[in-house]
């Protein structure tokens, strides 16, 4: 049976780690979202005290930076030379680190032969903001999850409210930021492929956006 690489790329808050998570256990594939890296190299340049901006120190670090991924009981962990650090990166303070560092070219190439190698056997969802646009342009099917910026930072709010106390209000002008951030760095920025299929899921459940995106997957299937 062929086996599919899908890609499914959208701005913050959109749902995708819980819609790509659903949809690979549904069809089998393996899941592997794409920002915890990049939050990976945030944390470990934070602990190491260097600037996002420091583009030599930033090579010179990622020289000796080994990031991979785990499978524990709970899902997928990520370890940072070993180390597990899956729970530390899930930060607002990460989160606006990350996207800082993600439009550094040194830190854009060293994870791009790591994403790559990691859907070389397909059967794989992919999760970011250029899986369909740069790092796997030949994707059997390429999805772009968007919601309105209401509705996605209400869903980042319940996320953040879950471990501790946060405002409506921080999590919007954050959320704004960054997508800003995204969208308009010079490399890989956040945008839909052309021949991605978009979806909308501001009036839609998770249920009803991981059905689309599995029926799609079937009807590639069937077609062989
Ligand atoms: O999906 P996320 O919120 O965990 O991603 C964190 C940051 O990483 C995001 O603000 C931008 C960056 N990122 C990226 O540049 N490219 C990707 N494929 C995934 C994430």
């Amino acid at each position: 049976m062929k086996r599919l690489l899908i890609t499914i790329d959208g701005p913050a808050g959109a749902g995708k780690t819980t819609v790509s998570r659903r949809v690979a256990e549904r069809l089998g594939y393996r899941y592997v979202d794409t920002g915890a890296l990049y939050r990976g190299v945030a944390y470990a340049a934070h602990a190491r005290g260097v600037r996002p901006e420091d583009d030599e120190a930033l090579a010179a670090m990622l020289a000796n930076l080994r990031l991979q991924f785990a499978t524990g009981p709970s899902g997928a962990r990520l370890l940072l030379d070993g180390e597990e650090i899956t729970d530390r990166i899930r930060t607002p303070e990460v989160s606006m680190l990350a996207s800082a560092v993600s439009a550094r070219p040194a830190v854009r190439r060293f994870l791009l032969d790591l994403q790559q190698a990691l859907g070389r056997e397909k059967a794989v969802v992919f999760e970011g903001r250029d899986m369909g646009t740069v790092v796997f342009p030949g994707a059997d099917l390429k999805f772009f999850l968007s919601a309105s910026e209401e509705i996605r930072a209400q869903r980042r709010f319940a996320e953040l409210a879950e471990q501790g106390p946060a405002r409506l209000e921080d999590v919007l002008q954050e959320m704004r930021r960054r997508d800003a951030q995204d969208s308009t760095r010079e490399l890989a920025p956040l945008k839909p492929a052309p021949d991605a299929i978009r979806i909308d899921s501001s009036g839609l459940s998770i249920e009803q956006v991981v059905g689309l995106i599995v029926d799609h997957a079937r009807r590639r299937l069937a077609a062989g």
